[in-house]
């Protein structure tokens, strides 16, 4: 039996880090374990311009526990009236890594996303001819829509037809939940890719209630039927470049999810990669998760895989009902959960 693993260190292609006192008290935990991360633009208010995103890679770079090597990886928050300009030449500079399409109202702080795609097909295609990558939040928002197939009609209504208009176009579907999007992913060229995170590898629909309402398990997009977790987890763990890690760990105060309209999101990056590799673990596929964890992803952003490696070790430990960062009490992922695996650094 495997009782340490060591790997490259990974990457993060997918987090929420916040911002004031919030990223103060989360960034290290992301930090601890991976060397980048790909940083969501969805603050209040949202990071929409180049100069906007240099303030906050600051903010992160200075919130950095000491003696932490991390790389924040910028994300352009588009919105109707994005700037091409202002896009390209951010990543050109390498502000940017990548932009980030809400559609309006899909989730937290996403009201000045998108309303419809066609309003930035000029940004797209500049994106397209510069080789600049989108990340994809794949949800329709029409309330006509159910919430549990909001993800496969996105494919059908925007996604399939923004890759006919625009075939070269990069694109990251990300945190995807469905059978569909893995087939989706699978049969698309190979500029299309996805992230999984953790809990949609772990927990499918019933999850959020499970012997009544259990707002730590609710995400946007939300967990679906088991048929569809399983097929993630085939993808995940199948050594398919097209599939790597993002965590998409969103911190809320319990406050905010233990509520009467509380918040969508899952704080899982204290203990992310224990997490994931449970899932390869139990695949029986650990040797696959050095690719998924720290070479996909690189791979797919064009970046160099890091040369440091990290540690897990074989050690039962119980993750904590909640985790004090300062600003705030968080319900981590797992929380109360015995975790097979624990991160050595
Ligand atoms: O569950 C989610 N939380 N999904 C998102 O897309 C956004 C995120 C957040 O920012 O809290
Ligand atoms: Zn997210």
């Amino acid at each position: 039996m495997t009782t340490q693993l060591t790997i490259r260190r990974p990457d993060d292609w997918h987090v929420h880090l916040r911002d004031g006192a919030m990223l103060a008290g989360v960034v290290g935990h992301t930090a601890r374990q991976f060397a980048r991360a790909i940083v969501m633009p969805n603050l209040s208010p949202p990071v929409t311009t180049a100069e906007a995103a240099r303030a906050y890679r600051e903010r992160i770079v200075a919130a950095v526990p000491a003696g932490m090597n991390f790389t924040p990886l910028m994300t352009a928050y588009l919105t109707n009236n994005s700037d091409p300009a202002d896009l390209v030449q951010g990543f050109r500079e390498g502000v940017f890594t990548a932009a980030k399409l809400y559609p309006a109202g899909a989730t937290t702080n996403s009201d000045s996303g998108v309303t419809d795609i066609m309003h930035i097909q000029g940004a797209l295609e500049a994106m397209a001819e510069a080789g600049m990558p989108l990340c994809i939040h794949g949800e329709v928002t029409h309330a006509s829509v159910d919430v549990f197939d909001r993800e496969a009609v996105f494919i059908e209504q925007v996604l399939e037809p923004l890759l006919r208009r625009i075939p070269l176009l990069r694109v990251i579907f990300e945190h995807i939940t469905t059978q569909e999007a893995v087939q989706f992913v699978e049969a698309a060229g190979d500029n299309v890719a996805a992230t999984i995170t953790p809990q949609h590898l772990h927990i499918n629909r019933n999850a959020m209630f499970a012997g009544g309402i259990r707002p730590h398990a609710y995400c946007l997009p939300v967990a679906k039927r088991e048929k569809h977790r399983l097929a993630l987890r085939k993808a995940a763990t199948g050594g398919n470049p097209k599939f790597f890690l993002g965590t998409d760990s969103a911190p809320h105060a319990r406050e905010a999810k233990e509520s009467a309209c509380g918040c969508a999101g899952i704080y899982n990056s204290p203990f992310a990669l224990e997490s994931y590799l449970t899932v390869f673990e139990d695949e029986g596929a650990i040797g696959q998760f050095e690719d998924f964890a720290s070479r996909f992803g690189p791979a797919f952003y064009g970046l160099p895989v890091n040369e440091e490696t990290v540690t897990l070790e074989r050690l039962e430990h119980e993750v904590p009902a909640s985790i004090d960062v300062g600003a705030a009490e968080l319900v981590p992922f797992h929380a109360g959960e015995v975790l097979h695996w624990k991160f050595i650094g």
